[in-house]
């Protein structure tokens, strides 16, 4: 007798919905309350649809769900709103799928390398440095908030891209008239935050390119970039080439302010965090690093990003049918993979920031603050070693407080930020 063995094939759910029609009253509550995602997974699942204004969005988290997003790569592109399409460009890796955004990731990625970063280390270092010497002189209490940005841009502008102080200043001005348009209306009617935002991009592209075509050993870290092939094996043209150093200026700015300003507040308000972690910076040989251990200090990141994540989603779409879960995602449906902290239900201390938890033992959810599968983060080890520099060198030399009485709540969008500047009073630190 034979006997047939059939696939055991599990029945997929019908993707869960909130049921949104016009999406209005959605887009209001998603812009108004951190927690809009996380009250609806309680309410549907781990994978539901839902409508803000004209797109509909599928919201997903938790293992499994992130687990089978990954594994299923091929059958998913990337995806972003339209204005930041067409702002960062048709040939940006962010814009691009299969092996034109391979391509491109690994020519951009060669700027990330242990390598390099190794030669970026004393540039940053001398940032930091440089800000630590401005806090001590300070005659007045110091907004640190600006301080972060200026330096997450420096980091960029000057130390990755190699651009000089005339350079950057005239790219800052037109980054800030980009940046502001990124999540507008894309209708390029003259006047308009949009078409600012075009003309900006046009000047920004044409002095990247004077940067690239002025590349030296010497300057940044751009060189690293020669010899850069397209999926066809064709070397990058300039135009492809500056559209991808548009996109770092882009992903690498607002994200690390951001996670250094939410640091910087979490110690400030946090002294006994501030305590806990000192013995371990101010045993670190500046400003050299490199294979030291801070687990204290990773720890205490990891933390400040569980509560704070500097992006709060990332996007991809369905090429064709998957199954997240046991849900099944029909084609064309665009996902948001929603970062926002997953709090519990009030009998634990999730709330609480703790950065001990991700040392005993005591805390198993998976983060993801730099995104994962074939489109993680691709400045993720630059970032890091900005925000170590940052938090050992500047907490070595200084010794910050809070002035009273100020705003000290998270604005969210674009990420999370204190409202009031985080200002401070500043001492030098006498190390005993
Ligand atoms: C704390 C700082 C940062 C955070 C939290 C962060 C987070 C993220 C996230 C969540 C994504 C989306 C990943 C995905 O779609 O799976 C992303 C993508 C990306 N990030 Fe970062 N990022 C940070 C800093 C940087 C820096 C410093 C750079 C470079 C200068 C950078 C360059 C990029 C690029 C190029 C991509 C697009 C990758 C792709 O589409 O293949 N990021 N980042």
């Amino acid at each position: 007798m034979v006997t047939f063995v059939l696939p055991c094939v599990m029945a997929a759910k019908t993707l869960p919905s909130t049921g949104a029609v016009t999406g209005i009253k959605e887009t209001l509550d998603f812009f108004g309350d951190p927690q809009f995602a996380q009250k609806r997974f309680k309410a549907h699942g781990d994978v539901f649809e839902t409508r803000l204004l004209n797109q509909r969005l599928v919201f997903i988290r938790g293992e499994q769900t992130m687990a089978d997003l990954f594994a299923q790569g091929d059958a998913l592109e990337g995806w972003w709103p339209e204005s930041v399409r067409q702002l960062l460009g048709s040939r940006s890796l962010a814009n691009r799928s299969g092996d034109g955004h391979k391509a491109r990731r690994r020519v951009v990625g060669q700027l990330f390398s242990a390598a390099a970063l190794s030669r970026y280390t004393p540039s940053i270092a001398a940032l930091v440095e440089e800000l630590a010497d401005e806090l001590i002189q300070a005659k007045a209490p110091v907004q640190l908030v600006p301080c972060m940005r200026r330096f997450a841009f420096a980091v960029i502008a000057t130390t990755v891209l190699g651009l000089d102080a005339s350079d950057r200043q005239a790219l800052f001005a037109d980054f800030e008239i980009w940046t502001r348009a990124l999540f507008s209306i894309p209708v390029a009617i003259p006047g308009t935050p949009f078409a600012k935002a075009l003309e900006a991009k046009k000047r920004l592209l044409g002095r990247l390119k004077q940067v690239v075509a002025q590349t030296s050993a010497e300057r940044g870290g751009l060189d690293l970039l020669s010899g850069g092939l397209d999926e066809a094996g064709i070397p990058l043209t300039d135009d492809d080439l500056v559209e991808q150093l548009l996109l770092l200026l882009f992903a690498g700015y607002e994200t690390t302010a951001s996670s250094l300003s939410c640091l910087m507040r979490a110690l400030l308000l946090n002294p006994e965090i501030e305590q806990w972690l000192l013995p371990e910076l101010l045993d670190q040989p500046w400003p050299n690093l490199e294979s030291r251990s801070c687990p204290r200090l990773d720890a205490t990141v990891l933390e400040v990003m569980r509560l704070t994540p500097p992006v709060g989603g990332f996007f991809r779409r369905t090429k064709q049918t998957i199954q997240l879960a046991g849900v099944a995602v029909p084609p064309d449906r665009v996902i948001q993979v929603a970062l926002a902290p997953d709090l519990g239900d009030g009998s634990c201390d999730l709330a609480e920031i703790r950065p001990e938890r991700h040392l005993d033992g005591s805390f198993t959810q998976t983060l993801l603050p730099f995104g994962g599968g074939g489109r993680v983060c691709l400045g993720k080890a630059l970032a890091e070693l900005e925000i170590r520099l940052m938090a050992i060198g500047l907490l070595q030399r200084v010794h910050l407080g809070l002035t009273p009485n100020q705003d000290l709540t998270l604005q969210q969008i674009p990420s999370p930020s204190p409202r009031g500047g985080l200002l401070v009073t500043a001492s030098a630190r006498h190390k005993s």
